[in-house]
């Protein structure tokens, strides 16, 4: 039975308690639309106020550690995300694994602990332009795939994989339609061989430069579930156009 489209949005480091009113409206327009689930990652400090100010939509966690608790200063444990009302958490994000120096295993570390507080998990992946001009690209993104999903029974249920190619995030460029479904095509495959049939169940979300314009033909692409969106997800109108596309005809 395939999935609800899953929109996500990553406020990344944007967002004060202003901020709440548009992920209010972002609510009430998500609302409309049951038949696509829809999330938003906002800062830590947003977290629990969007989660108690929600009804339609998830609130998640852009990152956690791999402990539940413990000495480490300026870290944040899934365990107190899942306290403050998210339901689930992204990992492995380019720009943790950029700019925090991220390996595949902390990214599964994390993961697993997300899963063990009850929080569905988001693990990203994608390739450099780099490792794309020198045709590395489903090498390399399957080599993440391996390397940095939970572990364990039952990991499938609570997992989605967002292949993120570094290169089109915040650029406004994108793979081609064809790379789009080449490539997802390919993590299903990865996901399948790894975890079985569970695998043909996971959702593998699209993100880079999602916008209301290029939406629909990135989630009509072979296994797009969704899309994990960030510049466009700071705003309710070009958020909800998204959410509109993955509704398909039908819904206004
Ligand atoms: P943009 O949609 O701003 O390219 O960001 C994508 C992203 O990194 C979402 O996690």
């Amino acid at each position: 039975m395939a999935l609800r489209p899953y929109i996500v949005g990553n406020w990344k480091m944007n967002g004060t308690r202003a901020m709440l009113t548009e992920a209010g409206a972002i609510d009430r327009g998500a609302a409309r639309h049951p038949g696509v689930q829809v999330g938003i990652a906002p800062p830590f400090t947003l977290v629990q106020a969007m989660a108690e100010a929600v009804e339609a939509i998830v609130v998640g966690g852009q990152d956690c550690h791999t402990q539940a608790s413990g000495a480490y200063t300026g870290d944040v444990s899934a365990a107190m995300l899942a306290d403050a009302g998210a339901g689930f958490v992204i990992v492995g994000h380019s720009e943790r694994r950029a700019i925090h120096g991220e390996k595949d295993a902390d990214v599964r570390a994390k993961a697993e602990a997300a899963l063990a507080a009850g929080l569905g998990v988001i693990v990203c992946v994608g390739e450099t332009e780099a490792q794309r001009d020198a045709g590395k690209a489903e090498a390399v993104v399957t080599a993440q795939i391996a390397g940095s999903l939970p572990q364990g029974e039952g990991a499938a249920a609570q997992l989605t994989v967002a292949y993120e190619p570094v290169w089109a995030i915040g650029t406004g460029r994108v793979p081609s339609a064809e790379d789009v479904s080449a490539m997802h095509r390919a993590i299903r495959a990865k996901l399948v061989a790894l975890l079985g049939e569970a695998g043909s169940e996971v959702r593998i979300l699209y993100g880079g430069s999602v916008n209301a314009g290029n939406a629909a033909e990135l989630l009509g692409c072979d296994d797009v579930g969704g899309a994990l969106v960030g510049g466009a997800s700071l705003m309710a109108d070009s958020l909800l156009s998204i959410v509109l596309a993955a509704a398909g005809p039908g819904d206004d």
